[in-house]
């Protein structure tokens, strides 16, 4: 009964939050040549992170997948590449360390350029223009030739991503994550901070036992498990003509895989399951995040996941809950029990951000920190009541010391939030409140742990 799906058979359905390009002979001109061009990722790493996600559906590992709202083009440098990811490390390792539990890291990165927006346009001083949708479609200054949807600008997001991806691929496998390197990770204004001293900590001990099994015979620089980490990418498939240029066929297994990037989520905003986007993503193999949001119920969940998972197969599909602090408990047990009922296993996910986004009285975008610890902690908590594995976290976060977030042990105010606010969408953690949050989340995760049976350590860390 189901159509055919090819490449571009998400051309004929209904779409939301595309952008409307004024030239369609240079939109053409652009996808072309982006469908010459080489892929960013390839098919068997891709099928590599749906190995490690199916581990985490088993409840054998935990999925930590973060980094900026949207990547700009005006911010792209090696600094900014790299203190995102030592961030990323430290929380990884932490959660690896104190809930005894393989990691599998995803970035928001390389490829996170394109931004659903609730409205089209946008009024300042009276004037009203498009809505900018990110670096990949239109400019965010608030002038006329800047709002206009520009195809050149997918070609500068290929490249940028394959530039970001080019560094970390070298971080991740030559040396820098190497973890006889802990303590080189903390960034300067984390080391008089509560969760840098507890980063401290931690690192000590593992520096302890990397002596120990040195002395055994392991060496960090002849064991590749720990000189090295496996890092993959992934972005929301938003932009779904810079997508189709960037699919390929896969002559190994003859599968169509998306390019772009490891991972690809659907948002909150585009998971209409007869529209463009669940088509789209349906034909790719890649894992697939999708969004979950207070308006999904239970059934159209069910089709959504018959219509880009008939095969059931595992580390295929993360679902992302996105609620709020305080009303998880009211929407994600009905989910978990249809989805269970019908003989499913997904990764779940928890996004503590965009459910907790509000306007602060001095007129920013913020995210009280509190309550971003407080979804992450109902997530555990119905995770808990409905015996099922939290599976992971998925975050907005940057290595940059910003004051984006209100709250965290620094206790960042409203009338801070103007010293250094420079996200280009929605606030972000820095990179204490992102260590605070990991270890919150290594303590709710060893319990699990613990109360499952499953290996842990005796001594518990930081205390
Ligand atoms: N290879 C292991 C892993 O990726 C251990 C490891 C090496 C690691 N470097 C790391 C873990 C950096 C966390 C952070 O899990
Ligand atoms: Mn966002």
């Amino acid at each position: 009964m189901t159509k055919k799906w090819s490449a571009n058979s998400w051309r004929s359905l209904p779409a939301v939050q595309l952008p409307a390009y004024p030239d369609t002979n240079a939109l053409e001109e652009v996808e072309n040549r982006l469908s010459g061009f080489p892929p960013l990722v390839f098919a068997g790493e891709a099928r590599k992170l749906k190995r490690q996600l199916a581990q985490v559906a088993a409840g054998d590992a935990f999925l930590l997948q973060g980094g900026d709202c949207a990547e700009s083009f005006a911010e792209h440098s090696a600094d900014n590449i790299r203190d995102f990811f030592r961030v990323f490390l430290q929380m990884a390792v932490v959660l690896t360390y104190a809930a005894s539990s393989p990691v599998v890291k995803v970035g928001r990165i390389a490829g996170q350029f394109a931004k659903p927006r609730s409205s089209d346009f946008e009024e300042q001083g009276g004037k009203s223009l498009p809505s900018y949708r990110g670096d990949i479609i239109n400019a965010i200054e608030f002038e006329d030739a800047d709002r206009l949807p520009d195809p050149q600008r997918m070609l500068m997001a290929y490249r940028q991503s394959a530039a970001t991806l080019n560094l970390i691929r070298a971080f991740a496998q030559g040396g820098y994550a190497n973890l006889a390197h802990v303590n080189e990770w903390t960034l300067g204004f984390l080391k008089d901070s509560p969760a840098g001293h507890r980063y401290q900590e931690l690192a000590g001990r593992i520096d302890e036992t990397l002596a120990f099994m040195r002395a055994c015979g392991i060496d960090p620089e002849t064991a590749p498990q720990l000189r090295a980490t496996d890092f993959f990418t992934s972005h929301e498939a938003l932009l779904l003509g810079y997508e189709q240029s960037m699919a390929r066929l896969d002559s190994t297994s003859g599968d169509w895989y998306a390019t772009s990037g490891h991972m690809v989520w659907i948002g909150d905003r585009t998971r209409q399951p007869d529209h463009a986007h669940v088509e789209f993503c349906r034909g790719i193999k890649n894992p697939i995040g999708v969004k979950c949001g207070p308006s999904l119920d239970p059934d159209e969940l069910l089709q959504l996941l018959e219509i880009l998972d008939p095969e059931n197969e595992p580390g295929r599909i993360t679902l992302i809950a996105r609620y709020g602090a305080g009303k998880v408990a009211e929407h994600l047990p009905k989910l978990i029990r249809k989805v269970k009922s019908a003989g499913r296993n997904p990764v779940w996910s928890c996004d503590p951000m965009h459910g907790n986004t509000i306007k602060a009285a001095t007129g920013f975008k913020t995210r009280p920190f509190d309550l971003v610890l407080r979804e992450v902690s109902d997530f555990f908590d119905v995770h808990q009541a409905e015996g099922t594995h939290a599976g992971g976290i998925h975050i907005e976060m940057t290595g940059q010391n910003v004051t984006e977030c209100t709250g965290g042990a620094k206790a960042i105010s409203d009338a801070d939030l103007q010293d250094r606010y420079h996200t280009h969408c929605d606030p972000r953690l820095n990179a204490d409140q992102s260590l605070e949050l990991a270890f919150l989340v290594a303590e709710r995760l060893k319990s699990e742990r613990e109360a499952r049976g499953l290996p842990t350590r005796v001594v518990a860390v930081g205390e």
